[in-house]
């Protein structure tokens, strides 16, 4: 361990999700800390505009859709052995309940829960996240809220809690794994952004946190937290990053 428990240095970390928004944050954020990053992503211009953002060497960007299992499989390969992975990986569609199809729940479930879930999976069953790792999940503040049209996006975040704690005590005794998930409220990305357009906004919502709007750098803050040693005796637990959002109480 060195000095600052804050440090990244000498770990590889895996980023998914790095093509936009809090990926692309937490995997800039894990180079400057000193980590070397595999980022992913779909889109491969994005995707490459993050890794010529990323300080340092011994970085990859990986190409990949994560609901296709060749693709999960491709990135699992090509990054190897890792000492985290943060999954920020994700789609916010909302549709009021009454509309909800299951081709709604599918999409959502495929990149929420089951490719993050399906992921993690596959390398620790090949030993590719070392003793002393950290997995992430990127949750939602939508799970402690009940906003209306997000039942299906909340309830594809929301499975990430339970599985991640399962997973965390199966990992962490025997091979010394920390497995914590982070349920951001609003923070300001292209996903927010696409949420705003149509006619639609959500904006009034962000004044119902008193810290108001976040960053991608606000959550990334949160995430290299996980994935450093200063976490070390962490584990199995859901952080909320959403500026007081779901913490809020009014008399
Ligand atoms: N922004 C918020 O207010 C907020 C609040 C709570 C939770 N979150 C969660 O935080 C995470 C990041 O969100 P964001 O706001 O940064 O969104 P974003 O800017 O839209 O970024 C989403 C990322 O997920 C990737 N992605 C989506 N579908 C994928 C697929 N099938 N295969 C591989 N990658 C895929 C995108 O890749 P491409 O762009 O390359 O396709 C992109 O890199 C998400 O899980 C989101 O649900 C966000």
């Amino acid at each position: 361990m060195t000095a600052d428990p804050f440090s990244l240095e000498g770990k590889r970390i895996l980023v998914t999700g790095a093509s936009s928004g809090i990926g692309r944050q937490v995997a800039i954020s894990c180079a400057q800390m000193g980590a070397g990053v595999v980022i992913s992503g779909r889109d491969e211009a994005r995707l490459q505009e993050t890794f010529g953002q990323l300080q340092g060497e011994k970085h990859l960007a990986v190409g990949a859709d994560l609901t296709v299992a060749a693709d999960r499989l491709h990135l699992a390969e090509a990054a190897g052995q890792v000492d985290g992975i943060a999954h920020c990986a994700g789609i916010s569609t909302i549709v009021p309940f009454r509309m909800v199809s299951e081709k709604h729940m599918d999409e959502l479930l495929d990149i929420n829960f089951r490719a993050p879930v399906l992921l993690t999976q596959r390398m620790i069953a090949k030993k590719q996240v070392l003793s002393g790792g950290s997995i992430v999940f990127i949750s939602s503040s939508a799970v402690h809220i009940g906003t209306p049209v997000t039942s299906m996006y909340a309830a594809s975040k929301a499975a990430l809690i339970p599985a991640a704690r399962s997973l965390a005590s199966e990992v962490g005794a025997k091979q010394q794994i920390r497995v914590n998930c982070i349920t951001p409220g609003y923070t300001r990305t292209p996903m927010l952004d696409r949420l705003n357009e149509g006619g639609t906004s959500i904006e009034a919502n962000y004044e119902l946190a008193p810290l108001g709007i976040g960053e991608p750098v606000d959550v990334a803050n949160a995430v290299l937290f996980f994935l450093s040693d200063a976490s070390r005796w962490v584990t199995r637990t859901t952080f909320q990053v959403d500026g007081g959002l779901t913490s809020r109480i009014s008399f």
